[in-house]
């Protein structure tokens, strides 16, 4: 009935990559959470992939990252960011006015949360649910559903943040939002190259030698790989090839790795004694692009005590769980509005 409206749509809106899925259509984009705006007009050129391309290039661009800290810092360029996404894939192009669906952080401040709600009305949305992201990428790795008592525990470990959550009946018994993740990473090889080869690299480069030889210490027998990366010599100014192994990656980011670590350790914390002796047999299931960091599911299991396992290879579980949620969702109608800001729970806004 509603199609002409646009068709329900989930939006998990990371800080490195922005995904959307449509009903019926599946997951329809996957584009880096990027946007280039000119710096005399003010006009936004590009997004996603060609606005990352322009990176350093185009000296008349600026380059806009509207979400950090899985949030919409840059109201209207996260506005615009969903806009663009919501018309290019609905056939009403200018009409749509879909059920929005957006996983958020688990600990998103009020600020962020308001900043939200009013990026996603703007952006069309009829209807607006916030689902916190470790329920949906739960929901999307078909480890839960509501009313299900069974405790799952996710940690979803991303490029701005470690999201940790442990899940009962469809809902957050405790739940816990660090700032740390593969951005984290990326920085710390770049100041362990400056520190101690004084060139300066890119975060980008940092990222691709992360991707190509990153491991977690020890590194046992894995074979010690290495790979080049090009930045500026700070004495000369000059080009310069520095090889990095995977033992210079993993002495670089010991540190952001530890914390991110502490942060499920700290997320496991909040369970009351009922719960707790329970998790021991439940396990830790990781999502998000650094949980793939090799290494890194074996030192959470050592420092936790509990199995960890990656749940899902693709990135997409958060997406395609909160598309379920909303589906599941769509018989019932909208909840009274709550009073507090923090979406804990499922949270349905109505729009003002
Ligand atoms: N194989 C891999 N090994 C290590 N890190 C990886 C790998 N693949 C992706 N990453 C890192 O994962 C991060 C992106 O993960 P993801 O797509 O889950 O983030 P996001 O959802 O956009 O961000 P957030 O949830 O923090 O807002 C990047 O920092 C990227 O470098
Ligand atoms: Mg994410």
């Amino acid at each position: 009935m509603w199609d002409f409206a646009g068709r329900d749509t989930a939006i998990d809106l990371g800080s490195a990559t922005v995904r959307m899925h449509v009903r019926d259509r599946g997951v329809v984009a996957r584009e880096p959470s990027l946007l280039a705006r000119c710096l005399h007009t003010g006009k936004i050129l590009a997004l996603g992939l060609p606005a990352q391309e322009m990176a350093g290039r185009n000296p008349d661009v600026r380059l806009v990252r509207p979400i950090r800290e899985g949030a919409p810092t840059e109201t209207d360029e996260a506005e615009y960011l969903m806009r663009a996404l919501v018309r290019t894939h609905h056939k009403r192009r200018y009409t749509a006015r879909p059920r929005l669906v957006v996983t958020v952080p688990s600990g998103m401040s009020s600020v962020h949360y308001r900043a939200l709600q009013f990026s996603a009305f703007q952006a069309g949305a009829r209807r607006l649910t916030l689902v916190p992201t470790p329920i949906a990428a739960a929901v999307g790795m078909g480890l839960t559903s509501s009313g299900r008592p069974e405790i799952v525990v996710v940690a979803d470990i991303g490029a701005d943040i470690t999201d940790i959550g442990v899940i009962s009946f469809g809902g957050l018994v405790t739940s816990h939002t660090a700032l740390v993740g593969g951005s984290s990473l990326d920085r710390a090889i770049v100041a362990l190259v400056r520190r101690e080869h004084k060139v300066r690299i890119s975060p980008a480069s940092a990222e691709a030698a992360k991707l190509e030889v990153g491991a977690v210490p020890p590194i046992g027998r894995r074979p010690l790989r290495q790979t080049v990366v090009h930045g500026r010599d700070l004495t000369t100014g000059l080009p310069r090839g520095i090889v990095l192994t995977t033992a210079d990656v993993a002495r670089a980011i010991a540190a952001p790795v530890a914390e991110i670590v502490a942060a499920i350790q700290r997320g496991l914390s909040g369970c009351g004694p009922e719960i707790s002796g329970e998790l021991l047999g439940v396990g830790i299931t990781l999502t998000g692009g650094t949980a793939r960091l090799p290494g890194l599911d074996r030192l959470i299991r050592e420092r936790t005590g509990l199995a960890a396992r990656i749940g899902d290879d693709t990135g997409d579980a958060a997406v395609i769980g909160a598309a379920d949620v909303l589906r599941s969702a769509g018989s019932q109608e909208p909840p009274a509005r709550r009073s507090s800001p923090r979406p804990h729970l499922l949270t349905t806004v109505p729009e003002q």
